[in-house]
């Protein structure tokens, strides 16, 4: 048992293809990007969990209870996964001390970036390498079994692409397996401003999915092709068919129901100012916005439009790293 202070980070995500219809066993694609939660976790002397967080949001769990130290209610919505997976990593290592731990982060959260499952990682592999060290597959697993306290039909490809990084294909049955990329990819994320909340998105859909269920399957079908197409068009680094996957992408999207008026505003944007395709990331009802550019004077052109219009945008490079143990 380590009296020093451990550190883990992990990166945020965009999923490329298939969000939501991952969840019914269709493939996604996903890629991780260069923006970070880090965690630093140490002993406590009593047995108290304290988490403490930059986005607001901390909490002081004991046996019988807890306690929000700031953030008020939302603040447990937020900080519950987190405390489960660190919870799950010193159970695994039958030990019962107080852990606190302290997270950093600049992934913008609730828009479908996956900070929830970066911190989720970050924290189980900090507090797993102050009692010794299990490896990826370890922390990722349990990543996942945290994640589904916030949505149980997690599909769990926030958490894969996250621990591994780079881009890659992810599906429930075959777990994930790197791609990769014949040419850089550039991204630009953008904000609705509006924060969404995983979980009821994906009830959403499985309601429409009862209420529609021939339909489904042929959206279904049409979001498995393009998955297939989108991974031939990124290893060839043919950028410009990519774009127009997205796009198609997004119209299944819209046919589920997961889209927002901000969003389309936002698509219409950016590629009004040169982006290859747009579609929303992640659940949707809001969230974020994620457009292909061609070059990086294209990519700077659709942020710079985006931003005249009052959204919050990045321009992102995908992170090969994934989960990284250390400071
Ligand atoms: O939490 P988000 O916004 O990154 O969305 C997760 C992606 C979904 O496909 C909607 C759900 C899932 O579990 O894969």
């Amino acid at each position: 048992m380590k009296r020093t202070a451990h550190v883990a980070s992990a990166p945020a995500k965009v999923i490329l293809f298939g969000e939501h219809f991952v969840v019914y066993g269709t493939p996604a694609l996903l890629a991780a990007i260069n923006r970070r939660t880090t965690a630093k976790a140490r002993i406590r002397d009593d047995d108290k969990i304290i988490i403490k967080s930059d986005i607001g949001a901390s909490a002081e769990y004991t046996k019988t209870g807890f306690k929000i130290l700031q953030g008020g209610r939302k603040a447990k919505a937020i900080l519950d996964p987190i405390h489960d997976a660190i919870r799950r990593a010193r159970g695994e290592h039958r030990q019962s001390t107080g852990l606190q731990v302290e997270l950093k982060s600049d992934i913008p959260y609730g828009i479908g970036l996956g900070s929830s499952a970066a911190s989720c990682v970050a924290s189980i592999a900090a507090v797993d390498s102050l009692f010794d060290s299990h490896g990826k597959n370890w922390i990722c697993d349990r990543a996942m079994e945290s994640e589904r306290i916030i949505h149980k039909n997690s599909s769990g490809a926030d958490c894969h692409v996250s621990t591994y990084g780079g881009i890659m294909q992810y599906s429930k049955d075959e777990g994930s397996k790197k791609i990769k990329a014949g040419k850089q990819l550039r991204l630009v994320v953008s904000s609705t401003g509006i924060l969404h909340s995983t979980g009821s998105l994906v009830e959403r859909v499985r309601k429409f999915r009862e209420a529609n269920q021939r339909k489904f399957v042929g959206l279904s079908e049409q979001a498995d092709m393009i998955c297939a197409k989108a991974l031939q068009a990124i290893e060839l680094g043919n950028i410009e068919t990519l774009g127009l996957l997205m796009t198609e992408n997004q119209q299944l999207l819209k046919q589920i129901g997961v889209s927002h008026s901000k969003a389309e505003a936002l698509i219409t944007l950016s590629l009004q100012a040169g982006a290859l395709g747009a579609k929303i990331t992640g659940a949707g009802g809001g969230g974020a916005v994620i457009a292909l550019a061609r070059s990086r004077k294209d990519s700077a052109n659709i942020a710079t439009s985006t931003r005249k219009q009052g959204y919050e945008t990045i321009e992102v490079q995908i992170d090969c790293e994934g989960l990284v143990l250390g400071s």
